[in-house]
């Protein structure tokens, strides 16, 4: 066997927790609230049909040729209106780029900013695939303290001191995957303040932003941003579709150009028919209301999954109540080993991912996130009644 000699930056242990966690939860058998997936059912593909079948009848060459690294000019433009209008985030043409899905910023921002030992702040727990892709280029994380209002600020500040090295500081702050928890305004202005005066980076990543059920909308970090400190990012995939891999980035034009050339080595550009297909789909189709159905199916789910947690788990679990967004957080105390949880919820036919790989630092015995998004409402009421069921007995050290 080829023993072969992979570069610094592949993980030494080369496993893939999560991977193992989501193909366990795969069992038909099995309900699993794991995944992170929207509810297919409202992928809108009639209407994306059409927008491609136009695509196809008038630009048809064009969308198969070669394209701009930034993107589609018609799509950026797009994006440009679309942050001005949802979060009050002033942008040229110059500010944004096209990436292939939202985690190719992710990569990028990774690629541009972080030097081996560099610190990396992010909110504890944080989403793990930015854990993954900041690894790579050899970040070194600390984590910050939430509550319920999320990142708290006075906990940021002592890190920021204390580690002056610190270059970028990562946030979700909408309906943050994996807690569900939601930023607060000040926090924000504060956030944007503190980005400026410690002289590093906010890189405030939103996918979630848009599908809000409940509460008012909390305008985005970036619109405080004075110093262009901070990048933010967000994606079609959770309000189109993930599978067309398509997401943005707005910044400074000097960061969109750096980064441009460094997506140029990764893939050229993004897919140009998926651009001008979601182009086209902008301009034919009521992308509001959408919205609107996608953000009130999950709130309806969320609310059936907050009554079985209420009904069917052990006294004393805690868990957050999102307004949007796709995740719940759950905490049991006086578990110690939440993956060995996991395995006897598996025995019960229901799946959840373990808290763990979302913590840079020492995880949170007990804790583990539910999505509620991709599961019919009789798959919710079951599985939750599963899962009281798995934990009790765990809390009862059956
Ligand atoms: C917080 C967060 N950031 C980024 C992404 C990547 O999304 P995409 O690449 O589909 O835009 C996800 C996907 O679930 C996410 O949860």
């Amino acid at each position: 066997m080829t023993q072969f000699k992979f570069s610094k930056r592949v993980p030494a242990d080369g496993t893939d927790a999560v991977g193992a966690i989501l193909k366990a939860a795969a069992d038909p058998q099995i309900i699993s609230f794991a995944g992170g997936l929207p509810a297919p059912e409202l992928f809108p593909v009639k209407e994306m049909k059409a927008a491609v079948d136009k695509v196809f009848a008038t630009h048809g060459q064009e969308a198969m040729q070669y394209g701009a690294a930034k993107g589609v000019t018609a799509l950026r433009e797009l994006i440009q209106h679309h942050v001005k209008e949802k979060e009050n985030v002033d942008a040229e043409l110059d500010n944004v780029l096209v990436t292939t899905g939202s985690e190719q910023v992710l990569d990028l921002v990774g690629k541009a900013f972080v030097n081996p030992g560099d610190t990396v702040l992010v909110e504890q727990p944080t989403y793990l695939c930015a854990l993954d892709v900041f690894k790579t280029y050899g970040a070194n994380f600390a984590g910050v303290e939430m509550d319920e209002q999320g990142m708290k600020m006075d906990a940021l500040e002592e890190a920021l001191k204390s580690r002056p090295n610190t270059k970028l500081v990562y946030t979700v702050p909408n309906f943050q995957n994996p807690t569900g928890r939601t930023m607060a305004l000040d926090r924000r202005q504060k956030l944007a303040e503190l980005a400026a005066k410690y002289d590093v980076y906010v890189l405030e990543d939103n996918p979630y932003g848009e599908i809000r059920f409940a509460g008012q909308h909390v305008p985005a970090v970036k619109s405080f941003d004075k110093t262009g400190h901070v990048f933010y990012m967000s994606t079609f995939s959770k309000t189109l579709a993930p599978g067309f891999r398509l997401g943005w980035l707005v910044a400074d034009a000097d960061v969109v150009n750096k980064l441009t050339v460094l997506k140029q080595s990764a893939d050229l550009h993004t897919d140009n028919l998926v651009q001008y297909a979601v182009a086209q789909f902008f301009a034919d189709n009521d992308v509001d209301a959408h919205v609107r159905e996608i953000s009130d199916l999950y709130g309806k789910r969320k609310q059936l999954m907050a009554d079985g947690i209420k009904q069917y788990f052990p006294a004393g679990v805690k868990y957050t109540d999102p307004e949007g967004g796709m995740f719940l957080w759950v905490e049991v105390p006086g578990v110690d080993d939440t993956v060995e949880l996991f395995k006897e919820c598996l025995k019960h036919n229901v799946a959840f991912v373990p808290g763990d790989p979302f913590f840079a630092g020492k995880p949170q015995p007990g804790a583990f996130r539910l999505n509620y998004s991709n599961a019919p409402e009789d798959k919710i009421k079951a599985g939750m009644k599963q899962l009281g069921e798995a934990l009790q007995d765990a809390v009862a050290g059956k």
